[in-house]
């Protein structure tokens, strides 16, 4: 069942997905060479806490920590370690998740630490543009298989690959409720969209190709080949006439063309 949220409930939506947009906000200084990924992770977990939220991730199916930090061929769930150590050129996707009022708010960036090479940066600007035209996609009457289509259409159309295994998924009370958005597929297909909905969009693109494996601590995603994979995440709620994006940064208000 796709829970539609009531008026009160998607308040209770906005706030917890601007706090976890605050939190992005909060952390992005602070990726840089030198930096672990632990202590981005405790500064993440000290704000959520000091904002009057929980981290999602914390102990969620056993995850031992507040945030993921997916670094350059991690594709997601990357767990924090202090001996991970930003190194200039790297690219570090960081997935922020906070509980607020009951109801979760779910956000992720890939960021580059210092200067990184032509290739890399075009692998982050079209994974960046393959969340955007998905999202472009949400509005009542279309299909959660329109969203796929054209992310794949985008990402396989500049060389890239999508990621199958993991999608994006509704979300409210649940940390993950239906529907699964993958990020390939055909137009028309998969659960009509409806007001009231809030659903994740969350786009994992590779250089290489599309296969993963999951590392001996049973999270980390890393690709097959070891090369590079790039993701953004937005938490949308469809509206009576489109969408809001309930986690957009000011970075991105104004930057955005489509
Ligand atoms: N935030 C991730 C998502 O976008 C899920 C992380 S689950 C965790 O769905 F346990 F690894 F934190
Ligand atoms: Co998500
Ligand atoms: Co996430």
């Amino acid at each position: 069942m796709i829970s539609i949220k009531s008026d009160r409930e998607i308040e209770l939506m906005r706030k917890t997905c601007t706090l976890a947009m605050q939190v992005m906000e909060y952390i992005e200084p602070f990726v840089r060479p030198g930096a672990s990924t632990l202590e981005i992770d405790k500064l993440c977990h000290d704000y959520i806490i000091e904002h009057g939220a929980y981290p999602s991730p914390l102990n969620y199916h056993g995850f031992p920590n507040s945030i993921c930090t997916s670094l350059n061929d991690v594709i997601c769930h990357g767990i924090p370690h202090k001996d991970a150590i930003l190194k200039d050129g790297d690219i570090l996707n960081i997935d922020i998740t906070t509980f607020l009022n009951k109801f979760h708010g779910d956000t992720n960036k890939t960021f580059f630490v210092g200067e990184v090479s032509p290739e890399i940066k075009k692998l982050v600007d079209v994974t960046y543009q393959c969340l955007r035209t998905g999202i472009n996609q949400v509005k009542p009457g279309a299909y959660i298989g329109d969203i796929g289509a054209v992310i794949q259409e985008l990402a396989h159309g500049n060389g890239y690959t999508v990621v199958e295994e993991y999608c994006g998924h509704g979300i409210g009370r649940e940390f993950h409720e239906e529907p699964q958005v993958v990020h390939v597929g055909k137009k028309g297909s998969g659960p009509l969209i409806k007001p009231g909905m809030t659903f994740t969009i969350e786009p994992m693109i590779n250089l290489g190709e599309r296969y993963c494996k999951v590392l001996k601590d049973n999270w980390t995603v890393i690709t097959k080949d070891g090369k590079l994979s790039a993701q953004f995440e937005h938490t949308i709620l469809v509206t009576e006439d489109g969408h809001e994006i309930l986690t957009l940064r000011t970075e991105e208000s104004t930057t955005f063309k489509s």
